[in-house]
Order: structure tokens, then C-alpha cells, then sequence
């Protein structure tokens, strides 16, 4: 038994002693190896008589299995310590990626900037709509071919994916009595197969005007404000007569051109116009559809999108470079 503390002691100061690889590599084949002082004391034991030999062995098995642990925890001390001096300040670092907003958040911001600015709130309504409110409370009928099953996207029990964010009009205009001035940004959905100008997922901006004596010269003045505002104070705006059914009278919006001022080049097709949108005053069943008299407040409303802003500020030519969310094209802006 004092063999056997006076080797631990030993072991321990070897061990202490060892401050490198090399050195503990030689405490461990000293002590612990299939040469090592423990082994010779196996070999010892057979010069013991037979009783007493089970419970040296049980002996020089504890001391081993305490000598490993502690050879261990002394091994793992020293390589962390090497570890540490290792390190290589000289290596350049790992960058740091710092995130940026999505070129269209980019754009609704600043829509929703100008809008807000010229006293407009922003509402938010249901991705998931019922026919009722994407087409019915819009004056649209049954039959009209804006329902085909082939152009938007039905889910079951009368609902859909809104194919346009106007029924946000309704929404808002059942709940609050005019004055009511708004936008709404939000996805929009149709049954469409992608291609550079065509996305089955896209982003619109409402807006709805419901007051006492809002004429079109209301409607006019605002869109103009608002694209003088976001391509320059030299845009113009151009109206052209169209029909949309919660709309009316209706048109489409254009503005000259932001690249060649009007003369005509690739991007506008050599009109000078590029198309913004549909706006309208609201169709006076719309009006009575929620409970307003027609009589007494009229309004205008319009429906902007955004994807075509975003492409034309950022001269980008593709729509589904938007939603494939390639960093490579996203950290540019
Ligand atoms: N909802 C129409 C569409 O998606 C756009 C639109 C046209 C909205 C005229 C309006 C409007 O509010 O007055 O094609």
C-alpha cells in the first residue's frame, strides 16, 4: 500500500512538471503505458501470496483509473493552453454580414412616406378574402371575367386569395364613417405564370378618398403630387378612360416616362408613357354597398403597383428577381 502512495505521488509531480506535448507523452508511457510503472506492479503481484493478491489488484485498478482521469484533465489544461497561443492574430476575420431592406420594403416605405405625409393613414386587410369582399361589395358581378376560375385562386367555402388589395375599401368603409382617407399596401394574388413582367404573387397599393364633394380633380391633384414626389418634379401624368367596376368614372394612370422625359425610348416602347394603375371615383353602388348615401359623399380611389415603381426607380427588368431572394441581387440595394 505505500507502493502504491508513494507511486501516486510521484505520478503527480511528473505530471505537474510536464508543460508540453512531448513531456506528457513520456509521463503517460512512464506511468500509464503498456511498459509503464502501474504494469510492473501487475507483474509484482505475482510474488505475493495467493490470498492477498485479489485485493492488491482491485488496488492498482482504482489508483490507474485515478491516474487516467487526472492525466486527462491535465492533457486537456495543456492543449486548451496551446490552443489559445495558436491563434493567429494575423488571419484575416470572418466578415460580418449586415442585413439591408428588400428593394420593394425600400419602395413602400417611401410610398407610404408620401402618402402619410400628405395625410393619409395606412390600413391592412386579409391576404385570404371572401368572394364577397374581393368581388360582390366591389360592384363586381358574377359573371364577370375577372371570377374565372383561370384568373385567380380559389380556396374552398366562398374564399380566395385576393386577386387586389380594393376590397380593403369595403373593409375600411364598413367600419369607419368618411372622412376616410387611406392607403393600403399588400400582396395580391392571380393565377398567372411567372415571367419577367408576370409574378402569381405581386404587391399593390390602394388608396381611398370618401368625403363631402371629392371630385376627379381631387384624384388628379394627389397622383400627381405623389409621382412628382417619387420620380421628380417634372413628371406628368396622363389619364386614359377604362372601366373597372367598383369605379366610376374610371381610368388608367400613366406618367412620362422617368428615362426620357416623354420623348420616347426602349423602356416606354417609344410612347413617352408608362402605366401606373386604375383610379376612378367610387362607383356609387359601392357607396351604397356599405351603407353610405351617395348623395352625400362621393369619393376617389386607386390601386398603384409597386413591383413596376421598384423596377423602373431601380432599373431592374425582371419581377421574379424579387421573390427568388438571392442575396447576390438583394445586397445591392
Ligand atoms: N383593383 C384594380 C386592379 O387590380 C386596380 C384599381 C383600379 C384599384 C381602380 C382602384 C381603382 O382602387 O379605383 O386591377
Amino acid at each position: 500500500m505505500n507502493t502504491l502512495d508513494s507511486l501516486r505521488a510521484e505520478f503527480l509531480a511528473a505530471l505537474a512538471a510536464a508543460a508540453d506535448r512531448e513531456a506528457l507523452a513520456a509521463v503517460h508511457q512512464g506511468w500509464l503505458g503498456r511498459k509503464g510503472r502501474l504494469q510492473d506492479l501487475f507483474k509484482q503481484m505475482r510474488e505475493l501470496p495467493a490470498e492477498e493478491r485479489p485485493a492488491f489488484g482491485a488496488q492498482i485498478n482504482v489508483l490507474k483509473e485515478e491516474l487516467e482521469a487526472v492525466f486527462m484533465a491535465r492533457q486537456e489544461e495543456l492543449l486548451n493552453r496551446e490552443g489559445v497561443a495558436r491563434v493567429d492574430l494575423t488571419l484575416p476575420g470572418h466578415p460580418v454580414r449586415t442585413g439591408s431592406l428588400h428593394p420593394l420594403q425600400q419602395i413602400l416605405d417611401r410610398i407610404t412616406g408620401i402618402f402619410t405625409r400628405m395625410g393619409f393613414t395606412v390600413e391592412d386587410g386579409p391576404e385570404v378574402e371572401t368572394e364577397r369582399y374581393n368581388f360582390d361589395m366591389l360592384n363586381t358581378p358574377f359573371w364577370h371575367p375577372a371570377r374565372m376560375e383561370s384568373d385567380s385562386l380559389y380556396l374552398q367555402q366562398g374564399h380566395m386569395l385576393r386577386t387586389e388589395t380594393s376590397p380593403v375599401q369595403i373593409r375600411v368603409l364598413e367600419q369607419v364613417k368618411p372622412p376616410v382617407r387611406i392607403i393600403a399596401p399588400g400582396r395580391v394574388y392571380r393565377n398567372d405564370k411567372p415571367d419577367a413582367s408576370h409574378s402569381p404573387m405581386f404587391m399593390q397599393v390602394e388608396g381611398l378618398y370618401v368625403d363631402h364633394g371629392v371630385t376627379f380633380a381631387d384624384l388628379k391633384g394627389t397622383l400627381l403630387e405623389f409621382y412628382r414626389r417619387m420620380f421628380g418634379p417634372d413628371t406628368r401624368l396622363r389619364f386614359r378612360p377604362h372601366f373597372f367596376p367598383f369605379t366610376e368614372p374610371s381610368a388608367e394612370v400613366d406618367v412620362s416616362c422617368i428615362f426620357c422625359g416623354g420623348a420616347g425610348c426602349r423602356v416606354c416602347k417609344h410612347s413617352g408613357w408608362l402605366e401606373m394603375g386604375g383610379s376612378g371615383l367610387v362607383d356609387p353602388a359601392v357607396l351604397t354597398g356599405v351603407d353610405l348615401d351617395p348623395e352625400e359623399w362621393t369619393g376617389f380611389a386607386f390601386g398603384l403597383g409597386v413591383e413596376r415603381m421598384a423596377m423602373l426607380l431601380y432599373g431592374v427588368d425582371d419581377i421574379r428577381l424579387f421573390y427568388e431572394n438571392d442575396w447576390r441581387f438583394l445586397e445591392q440595394f
